[in-house]
């Protein structure tokens, strides 16, 4: 019997660093590293090209079919490059209304746990810990408050160009985090065995060493 490949499954709402606390550990460690999150934001993207987003089975059809690849860390879709465009706030909103479709996580389900090779995976989203590595052997909780993640998101947009308000940034991202936590499948939660990080008044660098120090 061969010993099941390692995961560290790190969950969180938008804008907590869970994403770059998480390629970070993965680097450190040399293991995988998995943005279940951008899955889900390029399923909304195919959803607005297709004017498909009130549809919920034609929306679970474009996430079975999902023609995205990752290549040299850009993220193509149908071959063209959505690195940037997934990143958008609407493709956001849309990605949180997709992921409430029972139909579209079962189509992303195995796509997740393919990346489980080793030496190891560092896997981050909302049901990393509760849903899809249910095994894992680590399992953080990242948060930080409201204004604390609308600051660091305004910073990231402002950083790619892209157009940012600090006022409707917060009451989106309040929105969504209501829409994912009170979801009937897979809400985002802190499970039990799950190891709390308030990242609101850490660094990047603080938020990276107290996940890795914890890593048992
Ligand atoms: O982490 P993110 O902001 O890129 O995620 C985009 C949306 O996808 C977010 O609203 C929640 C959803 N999501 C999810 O439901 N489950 C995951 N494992 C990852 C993301």
């Amino acid at each position: 019997i061969t010993e099941a490949v390692p995961v560290i499954a790190i969950d969180g709402p938008s804008a907590s660093g869970k994403g770059t606390v998480a390629a970070r550990v993965a680097e450190a460690l040399g293991y995988h590293y998995l943005d279940s999150g951008s899955l889900y934001r390029l399923v909304a993207l195919a959803a607005i090209q297709a004017d498909a987003g009130d549809d919920p089975a034609a929306v679970a059809a474009l996430a079975e079919a999902l023609p995205a690849e990752f290549v040299g860390g850009r993220i193509l879709l149908s071959g063209a490059d959505v690195t940037d465009a997934i990143r958008s706030e609407d493709c956001a909103a849309m990605a949180s209304k997709v992921a409430a479709i029972p139909a579209v996580r079962d189509a992303l389900l195995e796509r997740q746990r393919a990346y489980r090779r080793a030496p190891g995976l560092v896997a981050e989203g909302r049901d990393m810990g509760s849903v899809v590595f249910p095994d894992a052997a680590n399992k953080f909780f990242l948060t930080a408050s409201v204004t604390a993640r609308a600051e660091r998101r305004y910073k990231q947009l402002m950083e790619k160009g892209l157009p940012a308000n600090i006022d409707s940034l917060s009451e989106e991202l309040s929105l969504r985090d209501a829409r994912d936590a009170a979801r009937s499948v897979a809400p985002l939660m802190k499970l039990p065995d799950a190891i709390l990080v308030e990242t609101s008044d850490m660094s990047i660098d603080e938020a990276v060493r107290f996940v890795t120090e914890r890593i048992a």
